[in-house]
């Protein structure tokens, strides 16, 4: 079987990486970093600073002293549109021809511009219906990020969503029950990835463009301080170990904008139930550095009623102590969880 690729995570905020190794007793991990990024490097999604983003991935992977070259991105935001649709059972030419109309229909881009793919959840319902999961791309943001890539000594050999590498290391991280539906939230810096899966299947995505950003310009714009301040300060607030040193008003900001990340996604829930005939969600994993502002994960849970754990891809795998710094690593895993699902793919999987 064709080894795992290196698992690359470009983020608005900070590059990320896991390399994993398939043994006997399971997973082990070879490598990890993470990187941060100059603001502005990325903007809605699209590479802003190609030279930023090369530098970041070169210098992480030296410091880290990578080894290896095939590499599985991800792309996430609007330039990705993933979509479930409903439509009478077919197969062959006809399902074809219905595809290409439903691309029309459902994918608000020139259909030269987008890399189109479809997967069938559900050949035949009792009801005679097809179920099939509808995924596009922008074609020119896949190519500015496999051309970063490239220019920084890579081979992209997988191209991924966000989403879906996520919903990969829940699988993988910690396994889903069969018949159980799930949410797996993903809060970035820029964005909010919500995606909900049922025994296994992806029933629903959304973007919410509310994330760690909204937490610092807050904290920026209330204690008139630089943004760098405001992101030292909200880490800080965020951590135990330095919560006492940071004003009261920092933690107000991070208990409030929580509770509005909590009432955004709650919306995004209450949609998801109303639509399905039997919704009910058995639990949400957090992923995405933001999970780490713990009233987050709290605010979640109180408005759901639906417990929260925050994911940590890691569990199951063997680590190296000697070679990696395991309290940096267990601190850092949910941040981590995109370029872990990466990470799982080998080359020739169906991107
Ligand atoms: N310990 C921490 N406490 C609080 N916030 C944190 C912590 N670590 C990271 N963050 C925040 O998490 C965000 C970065 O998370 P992540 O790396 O998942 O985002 P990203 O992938 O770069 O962004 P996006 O996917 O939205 O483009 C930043 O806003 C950062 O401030
Ligand atoms: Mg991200």
């Amino acid at each position: 079987m064709a080894k795992r690729c290196i698992g690359l995570d470009i983020g608005s905020s900070a590059v990320k990486l896991v390399q994993l190794k398939s043994q006997k007793r399971g997973l082990t991990l070879q490598n990890f970093g993470i990187e941060p990024l100059p603001a502005q490097s990325i903007v809605d999604g699209s590479i802003m600073n190609h030279g930023a983003i090369v530098d970041a991935i070169r210098n992480l992977a030296s410091r880290i002293h990578l080894r290896g070259k095939d590499v599985a991105v991800a792309v996430s935001g609007n330039s990705v549109i993933i979509k479930r649709i409903t439509i009478p059972a077919m197969e062959g030419d006809a399902l074809d021809e219905q595809m290409k109309w439903e691309v029309q229909q459902n994918i608000p881009f020139r259909r030269d511009d987008v890399n189109v793919d479809h997967t069938v959840l559900v050949e035949k319902t009792p009801e005679g219906q097809m179920e099939v999961l509808l995924v596009a791309a922008k074609k020119d943001v896949v190519e500015q990020y496999l051309h970063a890539v490239r220019d920084a000594g890579f081979v992209p050999v997988v191209v991924d969503t966000a989403a879906f590498a996520a919903q990969n290391a829940v699988e993988a991280g910690v396994g889903m029950a069969p018949g159980e539906v799930v949410a797996i939230i993903n809060v970035g810096a820029r964005l909010c990835t919500i995606s909900i899966v049922d025994n296994g299947m992806p029933v629903f995505t959304r973007d919410i463009g509310t994330g760690g950003n909204t937490y610092t310009d807050a904290i920026q714009s209330r204690l008139a301080i630089d943004s760098d301040g405001a992101e030292a300060y909200k880490v800080g607030g965020a951590s135990p170990a330095s919560a006492d040193m940071v004003p009261q008003e920092v933690h107000r900001v991070l208990a409030q904008v929580s509770e509005q990340i909590a009432g955004e996604l709650q919306r995004s829930i209450d949609f998801f139930l109303t639509e399905t005939v039997d919704g009910n969600l058995a639990r949400i994993y957090l992923t995405g550095g933001s999970s780490l502002v713990p009233q987050l994960p709290k605010a979640i849970q109180d408005r759901s009623r639906i417990p929260v754990h925050i994911l940590d891809p890691f569990v199951q795998v063997e680590i190296d102590a000697r070679r990696f710094d395991v309290e940096y690593l267990r601190a850092n895993a949910p941040v981590a969880a995109v370029a872990f699902g990466l990470a799982l793919r080998r080359q020739g999987d169906a991107a």
